[in-house]
């Protein structure tokens, strides 16, 4: 598979000469006045999601230069060699196939690769491992002496479980609460555990490794809670979501359902780390989940670069970051529900793309992820929407609008949706009729995802949608989005700092550390 870096093709000098010309002043407003079909050819409608594109920086001439550097990076053999599993992840040596999570016993449209023998029985395995955790889950669903259920783990395997229950709520089982402890902070694990009791608590140990210091942490004093307030039977009351079974049975937990090591954290809550929601929605709520996600796969697979969702969005990505220079997007979910839903993108976007060398190891010239943040509207408006309205930085903003409620309540879901529509509406059109203070530069650009229910479906759509744009992104920029390295030197440090807070010998550190550490030792 042949990847060509975005700044090493023509169509990236091609940009850097369109931008000049006629991107760095672009006007949405007058983009919107030349031209009375710009709704229609910049909104994209892809499974179970509607994107409107079309309050973007960006015109045809643009779009089809990017859609030229995707094909000249070649983002359609990468994508490819995704979905044929092969080791796309270069640095671990590992497949990348979460895809396969969610493809169906026996897909006519895997393509002709998938379909050897190898893959086949991979996929077989999977729905087997499917099998036997939703049955565990509907067990779990029929108990009603399992009243709490408490995830214990971090990142991917707390952030993906957690954001769907959340999103869910309104099709969680009645009589069952659901709890997620990540952090070490061990005021996070004591909260949950004053509310439940030994009994009739089920605890889920989630952790793709099975060594990570917090998960593990917590999973000790769980269980020695658990022993010490009267619990006798573990096997009952823990169960682990790991691709280290051996790991687990050496703690102590003989319930286990696997997955594999082709499944990044970030996009494992397809597999075993699904069970809370398997839990909380049921198995046909979770296969729903997985068929959303699955049509999402087909669009991205299929759908023509020009009509495929995913790669627009990436390549609207990419023209922001290194074009416009843009260093961040907000995300603003306009559904209380999808509360934890910008928490969940940062790790799937920054953990992927936040590189700095190409998968071949050499430096970038280029700026790769932007910050992802946000906070569901309309709360947002009322804390930090005056800086994405008046701010310095132009900051582009994707709204998540959902267009029927679960509730009956008179008034408020218009209300909620007028609000999405008309800070839309402000960023770009701005108030220019007042000076100073009161002035508001508008042209700022945002998109607009609807859903038109939030339900297991869409969600599963909704969040394949992401993983594939984060794809594209990373693919132009010809970095590796499946490793995290990033993450380690941190976790070396803290075991030495563990250490020295414990023996206070401060040799060798810097200043500030020393000086912190004698701090925190004064008792
Ligand atoms: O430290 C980062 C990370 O490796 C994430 O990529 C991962 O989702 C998280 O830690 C948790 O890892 P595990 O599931 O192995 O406990």
């Amino acid at each position: 598979m042949n990847r060509t870096r975005c700044d090493r093709t023509p169509a990236w000098s091609q940009l850097l000469a369109a931008f000049e010309s006629t991107g760095r002043t672009f006007d949405v407003r007058s983009a919107f006045a030349a031209d009375p079909a710009r709704f229609e050819a910049f909104s994209q409608s892809a499974p179970h999601v509607f994107a409107d594109l079309s309050k973007n920086r960006i015109d045809a001439e643009t779009e089809a230069l990017l859609l030229e550097l995707a094909q000249q990076t070649g983002l359609v053999a990468h994508r490819d060699a995704m979905f044929a599993g092969e080791a796309i992840n270069n640095t671990e040596q590992r497949a990348v196939m979460h895809w396969l999570l969610r493809t169906p016993p026996a897909d006519p449209a895997m393509p002709a690769q998938s379909v050897h023998r190898q893959m086949a029985e991979t996929l077989h395995e999977v729905h087997t491992t499917l099998g036997a955790m939703l049955a565990f889950a509907e067990s779990v669903r029929a108990d009603a002496s399992i009243t709490d259920i408490v995830n214990i783990g971090i990142g991917g395997s707390d952030l993906g479980p957690q954001m769907a229950v959340l999103a869910l709520d309104e099709f969680v089982i009645p009589g069952k609460r659901f709890h997620f402890v990540s952090n070490v902070d061990g005021h996070e694990l004591a909260a949950v555990l004053r509310k439940v009791k030994p009994a009739s608590t089920l605890f889920l140990v989630a952790s793709k490794t099975f060594t990570t210091i917090e998960t593990m942490t917590n999973a000790h004093s769980a269980r020695a809670w658990f022993e010490s307030n009267g619990g006798t039977d573990i096997a009952r009351h823990f169960a682990a979501l790991t691709t280290n079974v051996a790991a687990a049975n050496a703690f102590g937990i003989s319930t286990t359902f696997g997955f594999w090591d082709w499944v990044g954290g970030r996009y494992s809550v397809w597999s075993a780390i699904g069970l809370p929601l398997a839990i909380a929605i049921g198995a046909q709520g979770f296969k729903e989940f997985l068929a959303g996600a699955h049509a999402m796969d087909t669009h991205f697979r299929t759908a023509p670069l020009a009509q495929n969702l995913p790669v627009r969005l990436g390549l609207l990505d990419v023209w922001y970051r290194n074009f416009h220079g843009f260093t961040s997007r907000s995300v603003a979910p306009y559904h209380s529900a999808l509360k934890r839903y910008p928490a969940y993108l940062q790790q799937l976007e920054m953990e992927s793309n936040g590189k700095r060398v190409d998968a071949d190891g050499q430096a970038l010239p280029f700026g790769t992820s932007p910050v992802v943040w946000g906070e569901p509207g309309t709360n947002g408006q009322h804390a930090y929407f005056q800086m994405l309205h008046q701010g310095t930085d132009v900051v582009p903003v994707e709204f998540v609008a959902v267009k029927t409620p679960k509730h009956s309540l008179p008034g408020h879901h218009a209300l909620l949706l007028a609000n999405a529509l008309a800070q839309a509406q402000a960023l770009m059109q701005g108030k220019a009729d007042a000076g100073g203070h009161r002035h508001f530069t508008g042209n700022r650009p945002s998109t607009f995802l609807l859903l038109d229910e939030l339900n297991p479906t869409s969600l599963g759509a909704l969040i394949a949608l992401q993983e594939h744009r984060v794809f594209v992104s990373g693919s132009v920029w010809g970095i590796n989005s499946f490793d995290q390295w990033g993450v380690e030197l941190g976790k070396v440090l803290a075991k030495d700092a563990e250490a020295r807070l414990g023996s206070g010998d401060a040799t060798g550190l810097d200043g500030s550390t020393a000086g912190l550490l004698a701090r925190l030792r004064v008792s």
